[in-house]
Parts: structure tokens; C-alpha cells; sequence
């Protein structure tokens, strides 16, 4: 159902206040990549570095966010769609609010991404791609869910059963197997300063 007669209000303090007051501007960082690749390890340590700048950063991650606001949505195509979307409209707010944002979901759909990239402006929106092998992944299995996908226990699981879309075109690709963890929070860190986000 669609809601109807609604208005939108406009705020007296514009987004462009607040990036002048935090003194930095608020992209969101979509980290993409397998279950297991290291997006959720990647994002807490780039908000860590990021907080220690004194950048104001949020992070919203896969499982966190499901345990609350997505609870009701599991791994069928069209809840990850929906899943995404949310998540791009929260990212949205944060943007508005002057935050950077740094999202960690799967996210396997190539157009659910693209959808939420039109949400923001040209630059706004930086696509982390966290890559790393399906062969590395399941090596590392650090919840055991690779091991349960292959027995058949977990059905729909990305990379065995169920679809992951690299992206074609992403501002910065993370080889979460031959980097050093070190290396790739100074790269995100680095394309942030260099395109003046930070
Ligand atoms: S998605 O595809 O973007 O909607 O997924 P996301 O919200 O990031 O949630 C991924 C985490 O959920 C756990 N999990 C699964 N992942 C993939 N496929 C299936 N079927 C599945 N079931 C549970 C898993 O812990 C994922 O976390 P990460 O951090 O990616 O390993």
C-alpha cells in the first residue's frame, strides 16, 4: 500500500550546514562482497580510523541491522532487495544528517545497488568492493555457514546456491586476500582525503 496525502517539510538547517559544522562531507562507503570476504572487518576498522580523525561516521551492518529495523526480511531475492533499499534510504538520512556512512551488506544485486547509488549525489556514493575468492571465503568460514550451506542445511546461500553480482565499476576494490588489513583501511582512508570527502 502507498501512502497518500503526505507533504514534505523542509528543515531551516540544510545538509550543507551540517558537513560545514562537522567540517567534513558524508558519503556513504557500500561495502560489498561475500559473506566471509571481510566487508564487516573492513568497515569497523575504517570507522575506527575515521573516528580517531574525528570524522563523525556511523556503521550499519548485514547482521546487526537484521537483528532490529530488518528483522522481518530474510534471503529470498526480494527481501535482500528490500533489505538494500531500506538500508539505502537509512543511508539517505545519515547523508542528510552530515554522517559518514559505512554500510556492510552483501548487497549481491548489481541494480539494488545502482538503485541506491541514484538516491545520492555524483560522488556521494562510494562502492567498496571487498573482493575475495568463493575458495578463500569458505576457507576462512568464520561462522560455519559455508560448511551448513554445502550439507544442504542452509538453502538460497550467496556464492553456493544463490547469486553474488561483482560490481563492474566500483570506486575502490579491496583484494581482502592479498592486502593486509592495515593497507586496506589506509586505502579507503586515502581515497577519502584525496577526493576531499574528509
Ligand atoms: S543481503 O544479501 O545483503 O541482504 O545480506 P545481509 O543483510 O548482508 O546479511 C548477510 C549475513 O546474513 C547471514 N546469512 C546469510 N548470508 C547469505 N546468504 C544466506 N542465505 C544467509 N543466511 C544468513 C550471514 O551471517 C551474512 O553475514 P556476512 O557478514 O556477510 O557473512
Amino acid at each position: 500500500m502507498k501512502s497518500t496525502n503526505i507533504t514534505w517539510h523542509n528543515s531551516k538547517v540544510t545538509k550543507e550546514d551540517r558537513q560545514q559544522q562537522k567540517n567534513h562531507k558524508s558519503p556513504v562507503l557500500w561495502f560489498t562482497g561475500l559473506s566471509g570476504s571481510g566487508k564487516s572487518t573492513l568497515s569497523v576498522e575504517v570507522e575506527k580510523a575515521l573516528y580517531e580523525e574525528g570524522v563523525h561516521a556511523y556503521r550499519l551492518d548485514g547482521d546487526n541491522v537484521r537483528h532490529g529495523l530488518n528483522k522481518n526480511l530474510g534471503f529470498s531475492p526480494e527481501d535482500r532487495t528490500e533489505n538494500i533499499r531500506r538500508i539505502g534510504e537509512v543511508s539517505k538520512l545519515m547523508n542528510d544528517a552530515g554522517l559518514v556512512t559505512l554500510t556492510a551488506f552483501i548487497s549481491p544485486y548489481r541494480e539494488d545497488r545502482d538503485n541506491v547509488r541514484d538516491l545520492f549525489e555524483d560522488g556521494e556514493f562510494i562502492e567498496v568492493y571487498a573482493k575475495c575468492s568463493l575458495e578463500e571465503a569458505e576457507k576462512r568460514d568464520p561462522k560455519g555457514l559455508y560448511k551448513k550451506a554445502r550439507s544442504g542445511e542452509i538453502k538460497g546461500f550467496t556464492g553456493i546456491d544463490a547469486p553474488y553480482e561483482e560490481p563492474a565499476d566500483a570506486e575502490i576494490v579491496v583484494e581482502t586476500d592479498k592486502y593486509s588489513l592495515e593497507e586496506s583501511v589506509e586505502l579507503i582512508i586515502n581515497y577519502l582525503k584525496t577526493n576531499n570527502h574528509i
